[in-house]
């Protein structure tokens, strides 16, 4: 008897273990680094997230048309805000906003936001990068596929879409009022598991402004925390968000944690889409007008200095 209990004690304990990694962004043992060492993890695998995203090697989609976020002006959308010891999350009401069109397959219910953010002394925190920049903050959307909870969502190679939005920063940036009330809570959420209610009326689109929704990057990956789950269809879109640098910097000031983000990830033959032609057409071409400018200066100089020589 003894020893089986003492066995079904070691079992629990080992459970806990597993079920409550301490992974972390950095100053821990599970440092991204670690994380494909991770129980059940999938960080090692080849369709990772986040990726640096190249304006040259983008593919043109025609069949990436307008999205349709669907109660996306919903003042009472967010249930509350959490601290869940890695980031800050707006829990949804479920089932209110969905998201259809833009080449997806199936239509997804959004589930939650949360933010990736940097440090304190000023470094930016976005999680993917553009042309090799990073943005000063990364909003993530989560949705899954409609119907479906988390767990099955993760058993799907699509079972879950993330809809990125940058955060740039400017001293000159209007008010935006949903910036400024969802900081306000972040006092109150300073202690990892702790939650608050939101008791004035912010919506998901209040907080995206007025970004193009039309225009947008698309590649399959993965989640960006432990166990990185392969399971992503994400969607980056090109468009920023303004908001003052005070309260991007109020993130790492009041809620300790750093660098949120994880690295850029190889693409490993991946293609990422584009749901503008007019960007690669342009980019394309700029891109060779300028080899060709400065393929002609070199020429020019050339032929200058071998009428020097010759004279
Ligand atoms: C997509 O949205 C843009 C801008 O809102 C609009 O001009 C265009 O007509 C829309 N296209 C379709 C196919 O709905
Ligand atoms: C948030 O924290 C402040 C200061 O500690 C407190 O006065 C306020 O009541 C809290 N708000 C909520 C909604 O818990």
């Amino acid at each position: 008897m003894f020893f089986k209990w003492t066995f079904v004690f070691i079992l629990l304990c080992l459970n806990s273990l597993v079920a409550d990694q301490p992974w972390c962004h950095s100053g821990c043992e599970a440092s991204p680094s670690f994380w494909s060492s991770l129980p059940d993890s999938q960080c090692g695998g080849v369709r990772q997230s986040p990726i640096n995203i190249n304006p040259n090697h983008l593919t043109f989609d025609p069949g990436l048309q307008n999205l349709t976020f669907r109660n996306i002006d919903d003042p009472n959308i967010i249930k509350y805000l959490s601290n869940n010891g890695h980031t800050v999350s707006c829990v949804l009401e479920y089932g209110i906003v969905e998201v259809i069109g833009g080449g997806l397959s199936h239509a997804y219910t959004a589930d939650s936001i949360h933010f990736h953010w940097g440090g304190n002394i000023w470094h930016p925190g976005s999680e993917h990068t553009v042309e090799s920049v990073r943005y000063p903050m990364e909003v993530h959307l989560v949705a899954l596929k409609e119907g479906w909870t988390m767990e099955q969502a993760k058993t799907d190679p699509e079972g879950i879409a993330v809809f990125a939005f940058f955060i740039d920063v400017s001293y000159s940036s209007m008010y935006v009022e949903a910036w400024h009330t969802l900081t306000s809570y972040l006092l109150n959420l300073t202690m990892k598991g702790s939650s608050v209610y939101i008791v004035q009326p912010l919506s998901i689109s209040d907080l995206l402004g007025s970004v193009d929704l039309t225009k947008y990057y698309r590649y399959h990956g993965s989640l960006t925390t432990p166990a990185c789950e392969e399971v992503v269809v994400w969607t980056v879109f090109k468009e920023t968000n303004k908001i003052r640098r005070k309260l991007v910097e109020r993130f790492p000031l009041t809620l300790k944690y750093r660098n949120t983000y994880r690295m850029v990830q190889k693409l490993n033959g991946r293609p990422v889409y584009t749901s503008q032609r007019v960007l690669v057409a342009s980019e394309g071409h700029a891109g060779s007008d300028y080899a060709f400018s400065r393929g002609s200066l070199v020429s020019i100089l050339i032929a200058l200095s071998s009428m020097l020589i010759l004279v």
